[in-house]
């Protein structure tokens, strides 16, 4: 089976669980002094502003179900105005027959914001290929360490990513995002990205689809070491507050509106969904996914009010607390 194919299936099969969300908590105020009428969810990011502070985060391409699901996913981002990134585009760039099964995303959001993604340690061609290929307004570079060493066929050299990702971010002209795939990232590697220049990071951290699972789903032989490793994505956003040169985006384990709000309360400036649209576009037809997400955008305006913010910008002043 195609690994493409492999990841969908296996992230299906990944029930929701607890994480480290649970553990921060807002304080309640008996005295919002808020009207859901003025509650604006309007988010800048990129120099751009966006309807809602969530987007639908890296997923797929590359096979012939990825790009029927990249078809639903663009449907519903251009529906809702917001941006949408795709999977790994490095498969189109050795077999160009794969394209299509990304730029399906350009066809039917052609006004859309589409975010490309490629893994660490391409040359800035591929980087400025994939740009071009998509009409990209942005990329993501994804770091997957973990991800390549439980994977039966993954690369085993790390070697020379940093310097690659300096290369392309020096040699693109759309905003270079850094992206885990759901094991965190630490203030070291904060401050090495910082250090090369990268302004947006998306932390992508542990507590809900989980690679290493995924990727021991495929071995004969299961490698345990790693199923529990990583920060969470509460850990992660914790430890990017000092970097305030960063653009920080939340991933990893957004089960719910709740985590969106904690995201933006722990200073993410936006929130990427992988997991939970996944399994939306799974169980629902699309009328009903859309319906299912403007619930959720009337819950995140609930939760706003009770917290007395009417701007995602004024939503880092909301206090919490978190007991790991
Ligand atoms: C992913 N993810 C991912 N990330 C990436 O940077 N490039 C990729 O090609 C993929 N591929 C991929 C396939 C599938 C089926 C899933 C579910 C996820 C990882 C994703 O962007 C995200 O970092 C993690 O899934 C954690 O977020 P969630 O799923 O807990 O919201």
């Amino acid at each position: 089976m195609n690994r493409k194919d492999d990841h969908i299936q296996f992230a299906l099969a990944q029930p929701s669980t607890r994480n480290d969300f649970d553990k921060v908590r807002l304080i309640h105020h008996a005295f919002p002094e808020t009207n859901i009428a003025d509650i604006d969810l309007r988010t800048t990011l990129f120099d751009r502003t966006f309807p809602y502070p969530f987007y639908i985060n890296a997923m797929t391409g590359g096979s012939e179900q990825a790009g029927k699901l990249n078809q639903r996913f663009a449907r519903l981002a251009k529906h809702f105005q917001i941006p949408m990134a795709t999977g790994s585009v490095s498969a189109a760039i050795k077999d160009s027959s794969l394209l299509k099964t990304f730029s399906v995303i350009r066809d039917v959001y052609p006004e859309g914001f589409v975010i490309a993604n490629l893994g660490a340690g391409h040359p800035i061609e591929n980087a400025l290929k994939v740009i071009d290929l998509l009409k990209a307004n942005a990329l993501q570079i994804h770091v997957n360490a973990v991800q390549e060493i439980v994977m039966p066929e993954g690369d085993k050299d790390f070697q020379g990513w940093l310097a690659s990702i300096e290369t392309i971010r020096r040699g693109i002209h759309v905003p270079l995002i850094v992206k885990e795939v759901g094991f965190g990232m630490s203030a070291k590697t904060f401050s090495q990205l910082t250090a090369i220049g990268v302004r947006y990071v998306d932390v992508a951290g542990k507590g809900g689809t989980n690679f290493s699972k995924i990727e021991n789903n495929r071995r004969q032989e299961t490698l345990a070491s790693f199923d529990d490793w990583g920060q969470s994505t509460v850990e992660s956003l914790l430890a990017a507050k000092p970097f305030t040169n960063l653009h920080v985006i939340a991933s990893g384990g957004i089960r719910q509106p709740m985590d969106v709000i904690k995201s933006l309360v722990l200073g993410a400036k936006m929130v990427g969904l992988s997991g939970y649209f996944l399994h939306l576009i799974n169980q629902h037809t699309d009328d009903e996914a859309m319906t299912k997400i403007n619930s959720f955008i009337d819950e995140l305006k609930l939760i706003m009010l009770l917290l007395g913010k009417s701007t995602i910008a004024s939503l880092p002043n909301a206090e919490y607390t978190y007991t790991p």
